[in-house]
């Protein structure tokens, strides 16, 4: 069984995406973390994220750069955003995403063209979302409680500027899948997200 997450940064998608993979018991692939080393990599080698042959000499990363604490910071969001438009990177960072989805026993994976390119054929497709003020409240939250100084004002910004880079890149845009079930969760608390997730998979694959 695949699931496939997909949505726009801070919906929630990494949150349910684990939570169904700890209920159907199958591995889960943030892929996300793949973009964000990329980015991290570029800015080691003093490389520019918007030039695409640094950001594909970058997709050798080491293997351990993705337990770095670094890539969890807002600021290695960007720089993925920023070298997951080129279509080199993407090309180099496909094969270990579609292996993962087809491993044996099946998996869940989270980022933005899971249902639309790394697994079409997926059992399951969410496209997790919600409103742009909602997920920067949520991310400016987040932010605070861990002692990063930051406003609002400025949270809301890049939550919109990482929305227009991820949809309106030439290859694989951040798109719902049209058979991808529309999990707007502006108005739900997590355990009801996770719940209307849980039971759209069941449904789709018949299994409790
Ligand atoms: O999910 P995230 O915020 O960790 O992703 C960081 C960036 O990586 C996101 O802004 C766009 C890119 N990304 C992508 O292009 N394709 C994916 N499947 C996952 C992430």
């Amino acid at each position: 069984m695949i699931i496939a997450v997909d949505g726009p940064t801070a919906s929630g998608k990494g949150t349910i995406a684990r939570a169904l993979a700890a209920h159907f018991g199958l591995p889960v692939l943030d892929t996300g973390l793949l973009y964000r080393a990329v980015g991290y990599q570029t800015q080691l080698n003093h490389g520019d994220p918007d030039n695409a042959a640094d950001a594909l000499e970058a997709c050798d990363f080491p293997a351990s750069l993705l337990d770095d604490p670094a890539l969890r910071y807002e600021s290695t969001g960007s720089l993925a955003s920023r070298v997951s438009v080129h279509a080199e990177v993407r090309r180099a960072l496909l094969q270990r995403q579609v292996d993962f989805a087809n491993q044996p026993g099946g998996a869940v994976l989270d980022g933005r063209d899971i249902g639309t390119v790394i697994a079409p054929h997926a059992d399951a497709k969410l496209f997790v979302t919600a409103t742009p003020e909602e997920r920067a409240r949520r991310r400016h939250a987040e932010m605070l409680e861990r002692g990063v100084e930051v406003s609002y004002e400025a949270v809301l910004a890049d939550v919109h500027a990482r929305d227009a880079r991820d949809t309106g890149r030439a290859d694989a845009p951040l798109l719902r899948a049209e058979d991808a079930l529309l999990l707007d969760n502006s108005d739900m608390g997590v355990d009801e997200a996770i719940a209307a997730a849980i039971a759209f998979v069941s449904e789709k694959v018949r299994r409790p």
